[in-house]
């Protein structure tokens, strides 16, 4: 028996969330394993009916579960509080934090049919297959940060802040993914500039002899950037530090045909926390417009990652891949010719497949 906690959070999260926890359950069914959900208040929802975004409780039940699925946090409505009591900051990050997860996996693969749904060219997109190892608990996030009044005007910094032993995890950490995948890491940074980040390239470079089976390349951030809209399949693994991989995760997420596919899985403590890549979309929430994919990949990871469950997790990414074959597209996904769903019946078509395949 597994014990998960969920936390829909804000916005668009009390859709997609009970969709990924019913495939979850169609997948305990068809195992024989049983998954005990207990859900809690995280974000907006937590400062409205508790005054906290990230109540003792909340943090509690996932210290005492096996994993947690996350749906997304924050909205126009806290976007006014201070940064001390907002969602983002002070929900996702302390919880980011606390349960020590420093790597942040965030994989953008393209499924053959949505190639039409991706602005970029067939002929650039096709092949995409690339995971983003972001490090998650360090960096600008976690710096020491200011904003003040002085003789001379207002001023505000961020520091951009990494120890040796923070970068050697995460770079251990891609290695090893990238060992068990096509065995090329990319590392980025922004060394022509960045203190940090020449500390990031040596430690990468003193690693890299404990994996003499991965070929490894370091990449100037900007460039990657281009590179990815450029020529999208020549990469397989790439670690990088928090703010960059933010950023290029976005940006990577659009080769896939949607913000709306991208999973990820946060982990490196005792519990690992899973979460769709986009946010709370506030614009689309309660309308059933949300694609419910990018949580019920992560709930693939989850099975993955957390439970070892390797076989029910390809199984879901099947399911989702002949639900997309078939032509089913939400809205983020639509294109003419295809058939518009929302995000249950979406949810309901995977766990169908799923129950079926
Ligand atoms: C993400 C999000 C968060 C981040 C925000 C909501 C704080 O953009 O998970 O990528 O920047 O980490
Ligand atoms: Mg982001």
């Amino acid at each position: 028996m597994y014990k998960i906690a969920v936390l829909p959070g804000d916005g668009i999260g009390p859709e997609i969330v009970p969709e990924a926890v019913k495939v979850l359950e169609a997948v305990s069914r068809r195992a024989g394993i049983e998954f005990q959900f207990t859900e809690a208040l995280v974000g907006g929802a937590a400062i409205d009916t508790r005054g906290i975004a990230l109540p003792p409780e909340t943090l509690e039940l996932c210290r005492q579960s096996d994993a947690v699925l996350l749906g997304a946090v924050g909205g126009p409505k806290w976007d006014t509080l201070p940064p001390a009591e907002r969602p983002e900051t002070a929900a996702l990050l302390p919880l980011r934090k606390e349960l020590g997860l420093y790597a942040n996996l965030r994989p953008a693969f393209l499924y053959d049919s949505l190639v039409e749904a991706s602005p970029l060219k067939k002929e650039i997109v096709t092949g995409t297959d690339l995971i983003i190892v972001r490090e998650l608990t360090g960096g600008l996030y976690f710096g020491a940060k200011k904003r003040e009044q002085t003789a001379g005007g207002e001023m505000a910094y961020d520091t951009m802040y990494y120890s040796r032993a923070e970068i050697e995890r995460i770079v251990r950490l891609a290695f090893a993914i990238a060992r068990q995948r096509r065995c090329h890491l990319t590392s980025v940074d922004k060394a022509n500039v960045l203190t940090t980040s020449r500390l990031w390239r040596d430690t990468v470079e003193d690693i890299k002899g404990e994996f003499p089976e991965v070929t490894v390349e370091h990449m100037y951030v900007d460039n990657c950037a281009m590179q990815l809209v450029r020529r999208p399949a020549q990469f397989d693994v790439i670690v990088t530090e928090n703010t960059f991989g933010d950023i290029l995760s976005d940006q990577a997420s659009v080769l896939t045909g949607s913000i709306g596919m991208l999973p990820s899985a946060s982990i490196g403590g005792a519990v690992a926390l899973y979460e769709p890549c986009h946010g709370s979309a506030p614009d689309i929430a309660g309308q059933q417009k949300a694609n419910p994919l990018a949580t019920i990949l992560s709930a693939a990871m989850m099975l993955k990652y957390s439970f070892k469950m390797d076989q029910a997790a390809a199984a879901v990414e099947a399911a989702v891949g002949r639900v997309l074959a078939r032509g089913y597209r939400t809205p983020d996904l639509y294109v003419p010719g295809t058939q518009l769903v929302g995000t249950a019946e979406m949810g309901q078509l995977v766990r169908r497949e799923l129950e079926e395949g």
